[in-house]
């Protein structure tokens, strides 16, 4: 059985203050709710006292980002290490946004995967097609691609460990959601995919999530799909209410 993972991707908000009062309101409703994995993606400024806040719960803490590379001069990023140290069990790997604004691409992607594992952090990967992709019939070939891409070279005892975000760009912040029938459809193919590459058994221990304006009105839509194991949850993490209504769909 895999056990649902729902994770809050704050993106670029929260200062330090206003995380923890995120995450007070979270944990406070939360309670000893255990069927879902939660897990917490502030900004790296937060990570530490997130940490702190969440130390002795089962919530897990992620990263949005890291570089490839061990150590090295490069101003500005923050490896592997650095993130397990912070105590992060996640690392949010090739967001749409990083891909459209960072220049981020397959092999980077499959860099960064790898850097993460060989750390002892767990990368959740995101893949996801366009609308004009979508509407010109690429969704199965382009994620399969993104899915063969990202995993390359990764170790067969390795690959449970590893968390799928599929995405669909065109749902992402923009309030018009994929439907249940459609993302499990998708999540389902990277499922095959997986299984192409490290047989069936594999396959079926990766979570795979469903992101793109997931909400508490929608959020059991797609729970209830034999493909989908969780959800990657953007604006609607932000707030305690709208987050924990989520975590408890
Ligand atoms: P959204 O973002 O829930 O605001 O659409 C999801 C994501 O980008 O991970």
């Amino acid at each position: 059985m895999r056990k649902p993972i729902i994770a809050g991707n704050w993106k670029m908000y929260k200062t330090v203050p206003e995380a923890k009062e995120l995450v007070k309101g979270v944990l406070d409703k939360l309670g000893a709710y255990e069927q879902v994995e939660v897990v917490f993606c502030p900004p790296f400024t937060a990570l530490s006292a997130v940490k702190e806040l969440i130390k002795g719960t089962s919530v897990g803490l992620a990263a949005q980002n890291l570089h490839w590379k061990e150590e090295g001069a490069y101003t500005g990023e923050i490896a592997p290490a650095m993130l397990k140290d912070l105590g992060c069990d996640y690392v949010i790997i090739g967001h749409s946004e990083r891909r459209q604004y960072f220049g981020e691409t397959d092999e980077t992607v499959n860099l960064k995967a790898k850097a993460a594992l060989a750390a002892g952090i767990s990368p959740i990967i995101c893949v996801g097609e366009s609308l004009e992709e979508r509407e010109a019939g690429k969704t199965n070939s382009l994620i399969k691609e993104q899915t063969e891409k990202a995993l390359a070279g990764i170790a067969a005892s390795d690959i449970a460990k590893v968390v799928i975000a599929y995405e669909p760009i065109w749902a992402i912040g923009t309030g018009k959601s994929s439907n249940g029938q459609d993302a499990n459809e998708v999540c389902g193919l990277i499922r095959a995919t997986i299984a192409g590459l490290f047989g069936a058994d594999a396959a079926n221990q990766v979570r795979i999530q469903y992101g793109g304006s997931v909400k508490p009105n929608n959020i059991k839509e797609f729970m209830d799909q034999p493909e989908i194991d969780g959800a990657l949850v953007g604006g609607a993490s932000l707030e305690a209410d709208s987050f924990i209504n989520i975590i408890k769909y």
